[in-house]
């Protein structure tokens, strides 16, 4: 052992890593092999891809550089399972990630359990403190994964002429009324921003800096199915003045009139959900989700509101325990909010809330060195900060600083909508 590293340390990252892994797995049993290979749209990637890509970059990041001796499993995987890392190896192009039939699933599977194997020796033998945070770097990757993983099957099911459901579960559906929508007021004033605490964050999360913010105040809920489908009954996708001019270009250019899973039949909209397709009235005090950061602008026009900054957000959140209808809840839908009185709800989970905040690094930000750097700091441009995690954000990986980020037209995640004033 290089560096003194306390053995509880190392048996908790080693729990960390083994149950992160094993929940990759569990995401996949309700998909076939066929499930597994489909990509319905540039932005997604195959389950399969998902599986073999998180297992990359164990293997890239901590055992070919840590373990000495370490032998690939297969000599072409660097380059065929890397992301997006320019500096690491070249890669194909995304969209043709569907077309990866070899390696077969068996194959990607052995070299998942391959990587396992070596990755718990590495942390029985050298766990220093490089290797422990590189495999919390490693956990928190493919946390993120797990959550694509379950956007990318929704979209590649939503495509399916069958429309198969992901859960069944029919006894799950909530039943009640969404509080009515109130403003909770916010000081502001000089506040700190960024991460603060002890453990991990990323890279973008930092430094901790000091910032003014003005009195706000922030709606108690997220915007729900049945307010949105006012929007859309008032004209709202019809109505330029609403809309940011990139926004009504991407109206027109692909023909929204509604989130990416409603469709309009005789008997009135319909909402496709990873447990099946529901009328928009069996869902309506659940928030909306699946919007692009230009429908959550216009919406917010139209109300006569605006979207909170990022860290107006993040103020209001810091402090509160995570809790909530994350991934950990089972029940992978957006939700109506339980009633807190006066509190601020659903900060946590249910939906990513798009946030009037351009993504940028914090003033004296440093990327991370060599080529995990690549990891937030290049997407620096033309995306927008999303907030507070969705119903498929793992419970362990979400945190008041924590900054998702997606290209403004974006719309297969769990995007929602809250409001601010003033
Ligand atoms: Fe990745």
């Amino acid at each position: 052992m290089s560096t003194t590293v306390s053995s509880k340390v190392q048996s908790d990252v080693a729990e960390r890593f083994r149950s992160v892994r094993q929940r990759t797995m569990e995401l996949c049993k309700r998909l076939t092999p066929e499930d597994m290979m489909v990509q319905s749209c540039p932005e997604a990637s195959p389950a399969k891809w998902h599986v073999a890509h998180t297992a990359w970059f164990f293997e890239s990041f901590i055992l070919n550089v840590f373990q000495p001796g370490y032998r690939l499993f297969n000599e072409d995987f660097p380059w065929l399972f890397n992301s997006y890392y320019r500096s690491f190896a070249e890669f194909p192009e995304k969209k043709l990630r569907a077309s990866f039939s070899r390696p077969g699933l068996d194959e990607v599977l052995r070299y998942r359990c391959y990587v396992d194997e070596h990755l718990e020796r590495l942390l029985e033998e050298n766990p220093e403190p490089e290797v422990l945070s590189r495999v919390e770097l490693g956990a928190n990757h493919e946390e993120q994964h797990q959550e694509l993983l379950l956007t990318d099957v929704m979209h590649a099911f939503y495509t399916n002429p069958l429309r198969p459901i992901y859960l069944e579960d029919a006894d799950r559906d909530q039943a009640g009324v969404a509080e009515p929508l109130r403003f909770v007021e916010f000081a502001g004033g000089l506040k700190e921003v960024g991460f603060g605490g002890g453990g991990f964050c990323y890279d973008n999360e930092l430094p901790r800096h000091r910032v003014w913010l003005g009195p706000y105040a922030l709606a108690n809920r997220l915007v729900t199915n049945r307010e949105y489908g006012e929007f859309i009954a008032d004209g709202g996708y019809r109505r330029s003045e609403l809309w940011l001019s990139s926004g009504w270009d991407a109206i027109e250019q692909n023909r929204w009139k509604a989130p990416l899973y409603w469709n309009e039949n005789e008997s009135g909209w319909r909402i496709f959900t990873l447990r099946g397709e529901r009328r928009v009235e069996e869902l309506k005090d659940a928030p909306v989700s699946q919007v692009s950061y230009f429908e959550a602008d216009a919406y917010a026009r139209w109300a006569g509101k605006r979207l909170p900054t990022e860290l107006e957000w993040e103020v209001a959140a810091e402090g509160r325990a995570v809790g909530g209808n994350l991934m950990d809840s089972g029940r992978l839908r957006p939700e109506r909010a339980e009633a807190r009185g006066e509190q601020v709800t659903q900060l946590w989970g249910d939906c990513w809330e798009w946030t009037a905040s351009a993504y940028l690094g914090y003033p004296g930000f440093e990327p991370l060195t060599g080529s995990l750097g690549e990891y937030n700091g290049k997407f620096m441009s033309g995306q927008m900060v999303l907030r507070g995690g969705s119903c498929a954000t793992p419970r362990a990986h979400i945190r008041a600083s924590y900054r998702n980020f997606f290209p403004p037209e974006t719309r297969w995640q769990f995007s929602g909508i809250r409001l601010a004033d003033k």
